[in-house]
């Protein structure tokens, strides 16, 4: 059962948010929008259900789950307790794209599968108007990932992810285009410093005016696969097309250009085809013949970015550059994605 609406309140058709809410309550998986990306659902506190999650995304079982709560009951229902930092974190982020990590209350509550085994869970609590009435409706805690096959960019919108759900889940709730385009910012506080394990849109300038915030090394370093990292997700292939991309960047865009456009002629002298993602503002400056608009804000590049990367294998081209957006604000989320994305081939001119 697909079910059609967008965002807004009024066209929110309650009778479906119900049926698929009673799918959570049998133990079925659903496909929801949240305001970062999709979900892939199912009641977090039983494990059968969170085990056609792992099954359906192909994803290793040593990935813990985020958890969605709809008020704060549910939340201390699953975590043992809530900090100073965390508190004030939820007064001022939440509803919001905002995952913390919190010690897990009990084995019986959440069980391993869901938290891959560690006694933290990290819970977010939606903005989107679906994700909170299905979670109310259904009455549990749902533990959903991005809704993608491991591997992929995380869906943003139904048409780019059907194909890969489509006949796994029990009902698809399609929320149209979601707001925000990258997942969640996922953090973790201890010792009174809120560490960033995964940027996002609530931004490490935001959480600084919480407290003192230390970014994880693998937000923009490599990771790798043997290593013990805060968060077990960062060490997978991800985002990355089956074409091979490149990011360049400059905080001086003419020096960004000139780049882009000397790689663009070298593969031309070699009879190579290129594709340039680039920012609306930018790309009449580009001699390649395919140019793609990411958007011309920070925030249209977060919303476009995954969809786009979805397309780029359709074009059939020999290489795909990418323009780089800097560190800031939402700009450290974007490019902790296109890092991956173009598995850590990069430029950056000074
Ligand atoms: O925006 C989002 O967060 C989306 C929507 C659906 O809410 N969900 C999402 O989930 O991105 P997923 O599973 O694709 O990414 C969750 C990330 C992973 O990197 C995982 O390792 C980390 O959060 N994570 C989850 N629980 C954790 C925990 N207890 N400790 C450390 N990292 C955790
Ligand atoms: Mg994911």
């Amino acid at each position: 059962m697909i079910s059609k609406y967008s965002n807004q309140t009024e066209q929110i058709n309650e009778e479906e948010i119900k049926e698929a809410a009673q799918k959570i309550k049998e133990g079925e998986i659903v496909l929801f929008p949240t305001e970062t990306v999709y979900g892939l659902g199912a009641n977090a506190m039983n494990a059968e259900a969170v085990k056609k999650i792992f099954e359906a995304k192909g994803r290793a079982s040593d990935n813990p789950l985020i958890v969605h709560v709809s008020n704060l009951i549910m939340l201390k229902q699953i975590v043992e307790n809530i900090g100073e930092i965390e508190q004030k974190l939820i007064q001022t982020f939440w509803p919001g794209p905002l995952t913390i990590i919190f010690p897990r209350k009990s084995e019986q509550i959440i069980p391993n599968i869901t938290t891959a085994g560690l006694d933290t869970v990290g819970v977010r609590m939606p903005s989107n108007l679906i994700a909170q009435k299905l979670i109310e409706y259904a009455g549990v805690p749902i533990a959903a990932p991005s809704a993608n096959v491991s591997g992929k960019p995380s869906g943003t919108k139904i048409e780019d992810i059907l194909q890969e759900f489509d006949g796994k889940v029990a009902y698809i709730l399609d929320g149209g285009f979601v707001d925000i385009g990258v997942e969640s910012t996922v953090i973790q506080v201890k010792k009174n410093t809120i560490h960033l394990l995964r940027p996002g849109k609530i931004t490490k300038e935001q959480l600084e005016q919480i407290a003192k915030v230390e970014v994880d090394s693998h937000v923009l370093g490599k990771v790798e696969k043997t290593e013990v990292v805060a968060s077990p997700g960062m060490k997978y292939r991800h985002y990355a097309p089956n074409t091979k991309c490149m990011m360049i960047y400059s905080k001086e865009p003419q020096k960004m250009i000139d780049k882009i456009n000397e790689i663009i002629r070298k593969k031309q002298d070699e009879n190579q085809t290129v594709l340039v993602l680039g920012r609306k503002q930018h790309l009449n400056k580009y001699i390649a013949n395919k140019k793609w608009n990411m958007g011309e804000t920070l925030d249209e590049v977060a919303k476009n970015i995954f969809t786009l990367l979805r397309q780029v294998d359709k074009e059939n081209v020999d290489l795909v550059i990418i323009e780089g957006v800097g560190q800031q604000k939402l700009g450290l989320a974007i490019t902790n994605r296109l890092i991956r994305a173009c598995e850590y081939n990069y430029i950056v001119i000074e």
